[in-house]
């Protein structure tokens, strides 16, 4: 049964690969859904205001204090009225406008602070910016709610429509005996680690079956974007990490699976395409009709799964490590990497200098316990300047 009431959401990120496809899924609802605020860093002025003109929101904010004249400029030659907020706190103070759900498309550790405004303020949370989950996960934890988080991530999302169906009373994690989450194995599957010496920007940013962002793109290549999912399962479902396995499966048809005590397996599949979590995300629980294609069950498929090479892509064991030490070492994992995607796609770091680095900035690593945010940003910042002068991009 479909919804009678119009969801009003906040949409952070409004100009990334996560936001623009949000927006399709909006414009194709309108008795679903309704845009009362945007938010997007100020590198895309033109297209942050065309949306603010199709969506007319209450509110657009800029974490880049310096867009603030030209994004006044794009509006006003539009017509828009739309209050404007700039830099970090503008985008938490649009994170906790009023609203029936916020969606936090925004990349990297710096998605923190709006995740936190948000669930302060008491609205439901799709979480695309799995770093913030990560990197904050013990005060994350804290503030959310039952119910409140719901997963963007296409595994999170199939994880939680699998543990959805175990039982006719409901989810029963008595029941559960595994997660599977599953990897597509990015653009350099098969290859040895010998291979992946030379391997260049252009060629990570290469995804075979996803179209996504820079970073999660290459951190898709380095297998770095599957350890940060494997942490980022535990933390919503509370499932010890011996029981999460990662399987790869080059199709990313199936998007993620839950093994059951009795030997019973749950799947779900649908052609990659991100609007379908997005949409289930935004209307949770209830589900957006043709929210994307589904899987054509005329024509021949074939699926196929592989155990991943954890010796060519060590970041998922790395990350079961940090995952399980708690506390700070998530923090220092992601940031760390965050500063070495950049140097990579810089062309000032070789691929396999990503992990390698991280492993090392872990390793120097005394862990805390996360218990503020000043404590989370203190271990982000010491990551971020140890891996820069580790990689000599100081
Ligand atoms: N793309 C996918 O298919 C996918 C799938 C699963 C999960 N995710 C997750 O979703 C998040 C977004 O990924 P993406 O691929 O959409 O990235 P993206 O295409 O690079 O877009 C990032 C968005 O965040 C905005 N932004 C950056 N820093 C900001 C800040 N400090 N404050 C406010 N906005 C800021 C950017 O604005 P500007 O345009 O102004 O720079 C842009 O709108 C990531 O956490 C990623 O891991 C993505």
């Amino acid at each position: 049964m479909q919804p009678d009431t119009v969801r009003s959401v906040v949409l952070l990120g409004s100009t990334g690969s996560i936001g623009t496809q949000s927006l399709d899924v909006i414009a194709r609802n309108p008795d679903r859904f309704r845009v009362v605020a945007l938010a997007a860093y100020g590198g895309r002025i033109d297209l942050l205001a065309g949306q603010a003109a199709e969506f007319r929101p209450d509110v657009v904010a800029v974490a880049d204090p310096a867009a603030v004249p030209e994004l006044r400029a794009a509006l006003a030659a539009r017509g828009v009225a739309a209050r404007v907020l700039a830099g970090q706190e503008g985008v938490a103070e649009a994170a906790s406008w009023p609203a029936d759900v916020v969606l936090n498309g925004i990349t990297g550790a710096l998605g923190l602070t709006s995740t936190l405004a948000a669930l302060e303020a008491g609205r439901a949370l799709a979480l695309a910016n799995k770093e913030s989950l990560i990197v904050g996960g013990p005060l994350v934890k804290r503030l959310a709610k039952p119910g409140q988080l719901i997963p963007v991530d296409s595994e999170h999302a199939a994880l939680a429509q699998c543990l959805w169906a175990a039982g006719p009373t409901g989810p029963d994690a008595s029941a559960v005996r595994r997660l599977v989450v599953t990897a597509s194995g990015g653009p350099f599957r098969g290859r040895s680690r010998a291979d992946l010496a030379e391997v260049t920007p252009e060629q990570a940013l290469a995804h075979p079956t996803w179209s996504m962002g820079p970073v999660i793109t290459v951190n898709s290549a380095t297998l770095v974007n599957k350890g940060l999912e494997v942490i980022e399962a535990h933390l919503l479902f509370d499932i010890g990490f011996e029981r999460i396995d990662v399987v790869v499966h080059p199709q990313s048809v199936v998007h993620s699976m839950v093994e059951f005590v009795d030997g019973s397996t749950i799947a779900q599949a649908s052609p990659p395409d991100m609007r379908l979590p997005i949409a289930l995300a935004l209307g949770w629980p209830e589900r957006v009709a043709d929210a994307a294609p589904g899987v054509d069950w005329t024509a021949a498929h074939t699926w196929t799964f592989e155990p991943l090479d954890d010796g060519a892509f060590p970041a998922v064991a790395l990350a079961r490590h940090v995952g399980a030490a708690g506390g700070t070492a998530p923090a220092v994992y992601n940031a760390a990497n965050e500063v070495c995607v950049e140097a990579f796609l810089a062309g000032r770091l070789p691929f396999l200098g990503i992990v390698d680095t991280v492993a090392s900035v872990v390793s120097e690593h005394a862990v805390t316990e996360a218990g503020s945010v000043a404590e989370v940003l203190d271990a982000d910042s010491w990551a971020r300047i140890r891996a820069r002068e580790l990689t000599g991009t100081a």
